[in-house]
């Protein structure tokens, strides 16, 4: 396959809002070993491209400077020691970045097939959500079938994929939302219940309910202390991201007298062997709850590539439910 020597990529031409997202022309990217190449059809959108963009999320030494950890498409060419694809392959992967964009490069062990003949849009969108929810709800956060678990921001792209995953495993599931509409979202999703924070307290639904055994959070900051006095004894709260900032005051006995977890993780600084053993484990458990129906890509809207400033307003504006994706190919 002859590949064209450029390509359009939005990059972030200084630390700012969505208006620093502007197009260039680079040239395409080579495969180092082991790595892969994919002619993205499209890209999804999350939250730490946003960070990325405001200059508030550095992206690993190694990895692309572009914005962009996940998208779908078909593999193009390959460096030495790929054995996983072969070129005209469709695939969906997480990148380390360089996702906005006509090609980009990744780990040939972080690409995964395309789950049940999923459209590539959808594709696109599942796997820095489902790396995450994955690792951190049931490798970290150790979910059992049974147990009452809360995920904030529950119609997010983290939140629709989690409030999913953890029903399918067989989790009681609750949620946090910023409306009523957006609550109903959750719940016809599969939650038992989605709290409006704006007008209720989930604190107080905990109490009820005897305490959450897990829970996941993007929030911080003065949800800290809620989420503790929310779990049930031996409950374990992991952290994904500080939107609310990550300093508070905390009183740590509780954690001892009820036996808490207190943990966290970020996908993006992991090594490429930890990744691989994630994509291994979301192909192996998701894929199939995405095959039977029990788990579907939630989208909010599409942009094309060139309209990443319009997209990234729209995530910014928490108007949006699910994922937004750009349209890569065709463009
Ligand atoms: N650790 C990791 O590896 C990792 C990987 C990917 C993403 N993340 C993080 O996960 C979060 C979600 O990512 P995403 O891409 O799905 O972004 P997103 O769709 O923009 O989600 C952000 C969500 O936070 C909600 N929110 C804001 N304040 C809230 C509050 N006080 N209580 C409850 N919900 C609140 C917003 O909903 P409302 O406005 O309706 O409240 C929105 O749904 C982001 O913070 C992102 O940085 C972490």
């Amino acid at each position: 396959m002859t590949l064209s020597s450029s390509m359009l990529a939005m990059e972030i031409s200084a630390p700012g809002g969505p208006d620093v997202l502007k197009p260039v022309s680079l040239p395409v990217p080579v495969p180092g070993h082991g790595q892969i190449i994919v002619r993205l059809a499209y890209a999804g959108v999350n939250r730490p491209d946003a960070l990325q963009r405001a200059g508030s999320y550095a992206p690993p030494a190694s990895a692309s400077p572009l914005p962009g950890l996940e998208g779908a498409g078909t593999v193009v060419a390959m460096g030495p020691g790929v054995n996983r694809w072969q070129i005209g392959d469709k695939v969906c992967a997480l990148f380390p970045g360089g996702a906005y964009a006509e090609y980009a490069a990744c780990h040939e062990s972080h690409a995964l097939r395309i789950p049940a003949d999923l459209p590539l849009r959808e594709a696109a969108c599942l796997p820095e959500t489902c790396f995450t929810v994955w690792s951190n709800i049931v490798m970290r956060g150790k979910l059992k079938a049974g147990e009452r678990f809360l995920v904030h921001g529950g119609s997010s792209g983290i939140g629709t994929t989690a409030v999913q995953i953890a029903k399918a495993l067989g989790a009681r599931v609750f949620a946090t939302a910023g409306s009523d509409e957006k609550c109903r979202v959750v719940e016809s999703l599969g939650a038992e219940r989605c709290f409006n924070y704006r007008t209720e307290d989930f604190g107080d639904e905990a109490k009820k309910l005897g305490g959450f055994g897990l829970i996941l959070d993007m929030v911080g900051g003065p949800y800290l202390p809620r989420n503790v006095k929310a779990l049930a004894d031996d409950g374990r709260l992991v952290q994904i991201a500080f939107l609310q900032g990550p300093k508070v005051e905390l009183n740590f006995a509780e954690m001892m007298m009820r036996r808490l977890t207190l943990t966290g993780s970020t996908l993006r600084p992991q090594s490429d062997q930890a990744k691989a053993t994630i994509a291994a484990e979301v192909e192996a458990n998701v894929w199939p709850m995405i095959a039977r129906g029990a788990f579907r890509v939630v989208i909010d809207s599409e942009y094309p590539l060139s309209e990443a400033p319009t997209a990234h307003w729209r995530l910014e504006s928490s108007g949006h439910v699910g994922k937004i994706v750009l349209q890569v190919e065709g463009i």
